[in-house]
């Protein structure tokens, strides 16, 4: 059997500088300081980045997903970027380590992960994602456009390797439940459940003819805790291209429309994602508006060859203006719906508290009708 090669990407925030904005260099260096000292013993190779306030760690491997060696050393990382994040009192230094002490699996502990296992094909181009101020469900649309979308990618018609489609695996955040849904047969019910941010949200693509592994997106935040939405994590997610799956272009142009995408300021609002470069994935107005890049890597016996910085090209300005644009009117709503996101998936939010101080003040409408009308008697007498 061929030997497969991991690629894991494990991302946390862990203090910005200044608020919520930027990763300094300081805590990208220290994560870098730790992953070097794993290279040969755990490791083949790394790229260590940020979006925004997030640091990510590209890592390849052979020690397949869900490694408790690798989980632990990209805990270790995080943990000694916040010591420096403390050191230089970042803002909310951290942040993204929910956890005392690893056990195990950065799972559930407030790391965000998405990692593939795969044999190499004879050329692999790999495409990682990286996001900040919002969460994984910005991936639906996307990830159907590219895989299910002949409008969008010409490859799901003329490329033999994928007329026979793609499979979906849909994680329900609520019900900690997950369903398989298989393109193009089941395009319109996969469509009934990933339209819905605030329920579904697509956690793996698979191509149908061979089960073979085509994306996946970090999804742990989002079913946490059953029942209770525990929030928005600023995503990461691996696509794979070319040669039986979708062409780089193909993968990049889901996002040269700019789509709204729940997240920016205080995790509460729908706002424009914006494709950019490395150099710009610095958010500020708002916090934000919500950004990705898209960093492209050629494996070669798993050693990261790249990246290539593919929204830094022109090509993407009139998407980065179209959601600039978005942001200028979405903006003028202010506290109102639909710039604010309904409550369930609002991130920090002080209207529970609002509505407990302002139960007992609502008067049932029958009983104001019945008011009225004796003051309006009154005002005939
Ligand atoms: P604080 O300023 O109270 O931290 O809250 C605002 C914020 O930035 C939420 O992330
Ligand atoms: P992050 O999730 O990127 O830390 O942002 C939180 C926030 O409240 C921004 O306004
Ligand atoms: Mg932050
Ligand atoms: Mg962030």
């Amino acid at each position: 059997m061929e030997e497969k090669i991991t690629l894991s990407v494990i991302k946390a925030d862990v203090g910005g500088l200044c608020g919520h904005t930027l990763a300094p260099d300081e805590l990208l260096d220290t994560c870098e300081y730790v992953l070097e000292e794993a290279i040969d013993e755990l490791l083949i190779d790394y790229y260590v980045t940020r979006c925004g306030d997030d640091i990510d760690l590209i890592m390849t491997h052979k020690l397949g997903t869900d490694n408790e060696n690798i989980h632990g050393l990209a805990w270790k990382a995080f943990e000694e970027a916040t010591e420096v994040a403390k050191e230089l009192k970042l803002y909310g230094a951290g942040q993204d380590l929910l956890a005392e002490g690893f056990t195990g699996n950065v799972k559930g502990m407030g790391p965000g992960c998405a990692e593939m296992e795969f044999v190499e094909r004879p050329s692999e181009p790999v495409i990682v994602f990286c996001c900040d101020k919002t969460d994984p469900t910005a991936f639906n649309m996307p990830f159907y456009k590219i895989f299910a979308d002949p409008f969008h990618t010409a490859g799901l018609v003329y490329d033999n390797s994928m007329t026979g489609g793609f499979k979906f695996d849909v994680l329900d955040m609520y019900g900690n439940k997950q369903i398989t849904l298989k393109t193009p047969e089941e395009s319109y019910s996969l469509l009934a459940l990933i339209g819905n941010l605030e329920k579904y949200a697509v956690k793996r693509v698979f191509r149908a003819k061979d089960n073979e592994i085509a994306a996946i997106a970090s999804s742990e935040k989002l079913n946490l805790m059953a029942g209770k939405y525990v929030g928005k994590d600023d995503p990461v997610a691996i696509v794979r291209a070319q040669s039986g799956m979708p062409a780089v272009g193909e993968v990049l142009e889901a996002f040269a429309t700019p789509h709204l995408v729940p997240g920016w300021m205080r995790g509460c609002h729908w706002g424009p994602l914006m494709p950019v470069g490395e150099d710009d994935a610095r958010p500020s107005r708002f916090d934000g508006p919500p950004r990705i890049m898209a960093l492209g890597f050629q494996l070669s016996e798993g050693r990261l060859v790249g990246p290539n910085d593919l929204f830094a090209d022109i090509s993407f300005n009139n998407a980065r203006q179209k959601a600039l644009d978005m942001a200028d009117m979405i903006r003028s709503m202010g506290p109102f719906q639909p710039h604010r996101l309904p409550e369930s998936m609002m991130e920090y939010s002080s209207i529970p508290q609002i509505m407990e101080a302002l139960k007992d003040r609502f008067v049932d409408t029958e009983k104001v009708k019945k008011l009225e009308k004796t003051r309006e008697r009154g005002d005939m007498e």
